[in-house]
């Protein structure tokens, strides 16, 4: 399972490049704003910094609009991926930029239906929000589980990016279910290698040996 970073902090993404954990990072219009300043400054930036791809989001909301912007976002780094809303207008989006061979990621997608839709159409990607899901009462994961079937029935080539993460479980969950990517939050990334009993346990070594240690003196 590839690890994607959602987020388009740059030291968050040099932190987690650092643990040799970066595949890929995942940028979308309220994650670029929180950084404030030039948004293409910031995009270029993140473009250089990391070695897998890179997924930006279109702002426009017709076919028209999305494809000048997709043309656009191409030139900020061989590892653009263009991230295209799920509407019919993003479909007619999709069409082209597949016969372009431009690679894509499809958000905001909630149900199987829609995924359905994007793999027809030769998405790179689709990114269920399991999270968003989950907060309505429906459930994420199980809505990945039937695009892993779908996927897997029609051997499409579109991969599964979970997206709207919160917390490991998810992580482990989607794993099992054979999703191809997950991206995370930094701060779920953290979690993933924390436990208490593993600081537990190191204080105890520690102690232990500093304990030897002295005796031996
Ligand atoms: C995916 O690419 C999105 O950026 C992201 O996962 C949205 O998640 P949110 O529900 O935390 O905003």
């Amino acid at each position: 399972m590839e690890f994607f970073l959602d987020t388009a902090n740059l030291d968050q993404i040099r932190e987690v490049n650092d643990l040799g954990l970066l595949d890929g990072v995942t940028t979308n219009p309220t994650l670029m704003s929180r950084e404030g300043g030039d948004w293409r400054e910031q995009a270029s930036l993140i473009c250089d910094a990391v070695d897998g791809p890179v997924s930006l989001e279109v702002i426009g909301t017709t076919h028209e609009e999305m494809i000048k912007e997709a043309k656009d976002l191409v030139s900020f780094g061989p590892n653009v991926v263009v991230k295209i809303p799920m509407i019919p207008e993003g479909l007619k989006a999709l069409k082209e930029l597949t016969e372009r061979e431009i690679k894509t990621n499809v958000t905001l997608v909630f149900s199987p239906s829609q995924a359905l839709l994007a793999a027809k159409l030769g998405a790179t990607y689709v990114s269920p929000f399991v999270g968003r899901l989950d907060g309505l009462g429906q459930s994420g994961m199980e809505a990945v589980d039937q695009m892993r079937t779908l996927f897997d029935n029609y051997a499409f080539n579109t991969k599964i990016l979970v997206a709207s993460v919160r917390h490991p479980m998810h992580v482990i969950e989607s794993g099992l279910i054979g999703a191809d990517v997950i991206t995370l939050p930094y701060a779920t990334i953290m979690q993933l290698m924390q436990h208490p009993l593993t600081d537990k346990g190191l204080a105890a070594f520690l102690a232990d040996w500093e304990a030897f240690q002295a005796e031996q003196q």
